[in-house]
C-alpha cells in the first residue's frame, strides 16, 4: 500500500539526552563538551524553521545513553512505506536501532534489518539524487551493505569511498538539491568518487573548505528552502542565485558532535530529489 504525505514530513528526536559522551569523529572531543540550554535552543530553532517552511515534524523521544539519537539521519534509510535499519560501525551507537524499529514500526512502516555482518547507517550515508542512490562507504557504512539495500530497491547505487575523516557520512559532504542538482565538497571524495559526481550531476555546486567546515552540504532541502547552519555566507549567494532561499541557523552546539541541520532530520515522505520508481 502506499503512503500518502499531504506535507513535507520529517521525523527529528528532542536533543534531552545529547552531550559528547564519546569520540568517534574528529569532531567530538569529549574535553569539548556541549551546552545542554543552546543545544536545545538550537534545535528547538531548527524545529521552529522547518514548520514555518510547511514541513508537517513527527518526533521520537529521547533515550538517556544515547546521546546520539537526535541524528535521525541516521535511524535508516526510508523508501516508500519501508525503511532500512541502520546497523552502526561503532558499538556506542549500536542501541539506537531497536528505538528506531519501534518508532518506524508503530508509525506504519515495514522495517528491514541488514544481514549480519554488514555496517549501513542510514540517510547519513544513502541520499538519492534522482533514481539513482548515492552511497558513502568505508569510513561508516560498507560498499557491500549499500548494494544489498540498492539490490532491495532494484535501483542504481553508486558508492563512493570517503576519503577524510571529518567528512564521515556521505550527508557532511554531498546533499542532493533536485534531481541532477547537489552541494558537495570535492576533496572528501578520491578521484574516481569526484568523476563519476561529474559526470551523473550535471549541476555541482562545490563548497569551499571553510564552508564545508561549518557542514554547509549538511543541508535539509524542502522544496526552494535550503535550511543550513550558519557561516556559509558564499553557497547562500550561489543558492540564491539558483533561486533556492537559503536560512540560516545557528546549530554549533551539535558541530560538536559532527551534525547539523541535516543530520538533525530525516525525511519520511522521499527527499526532493528523489524520484523513486
Ligand atoms: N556523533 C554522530 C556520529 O559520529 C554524529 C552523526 C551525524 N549524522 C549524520 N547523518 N552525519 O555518528
Amino acid at each position: 500500500m502506499e503512503r500518502r504525505w499531504i506535507r513535507p514530513t520529517i521525523l527529528m528526536c528532542p536533543p534531552d539526552h545529547y552531550g559528547i559522551e564519546y569520540e568517534i569523529n574528529p569532531w567530538m572531543n569529549r574535553g569539548r563538551p556541549s551546552d545542554a540550554e543552546e543545544a536545545r535552543k538550537q534545535w528547538h530553532d531548527l524545529h521552529a524553521l522547518l514548520i514555518s517552511l510547511g514541513v508537517d515534524v513527527r518526533l521520537m523521544t529521547a533515550v538517556k545513553g544515547l546521546p546520539d539519537l537526535v541524528f535521525t539521519a541516521n535511524a535508516g534509510l526510508v523508501w516508500h512505506h519501508k525503511v532500512f535499519l541502520p546497523r552502526f560501525r561503532h558499538e556506542a551507537r549500536q542501541g539506537e536501532t531497536p528505538h528506531d524499529d519501534v518508532w518506524f514500526r508503530s508509525a506504519g512502516f515495514e522495517t528491514i534489518e541488514l544481514p549480519e555482518g554488514m555496517y549501513f547507517e542510514g540517510a547519513g550515508d544513502g541520499l538519492f539524487c534522482g533514481d539513482t542512490l548515492f552511497a558513502g562507504y568505508i569510513i561508516r557504512s560498507d560498499a557491500r551493505a549499500e548494494q544489498w539495500v540498492a539490490s532491495q530497491m532494484r535501483c542504481r547505487v553508486i558508492p563512493l569511498q570517503l576519503v577524510d575523516e571529518h567528512y564521515y557520512h556521505l550527508d557532511t559532504c554531498f546533499c542532493p538539491l533536485k534531481p541532477g542538482e547537489a552541494l558537495w565538497y570535492p576533496a572528501a571524495f578520491d578521484e574516481y568518487g569526484r568523476t563519476v559526481l561529474k559526470q551523473l550531476v550535471p549541476g555541482l555546486i562545490a563548497v569551499e573548505p571553510e564552508e564545508a567546515a561549518r557542514f554547509a552540504c549538511n543541508a535539509v532541502v524542502v522544496g526552494h528552502h535550503v535550511a543550513l547552519n550558519t557561516g556559509c555566507p558564499k553557497l547562500e549567494a550561489e543558492l540564491r542565485m539558483r533561486g533556492y532561499e537559503p536560512h540560516s541557523t545557528e546549530l554549533g552546539e551539535f558541530i560538536k558532535a559532527g551534525g547539523s541541520a541535516k543530520c538533525l532530520t530525516l525525511r519520511l515522505d522521499g527527499e526532493d530529489a528523489a524520484l523513486w520508481s
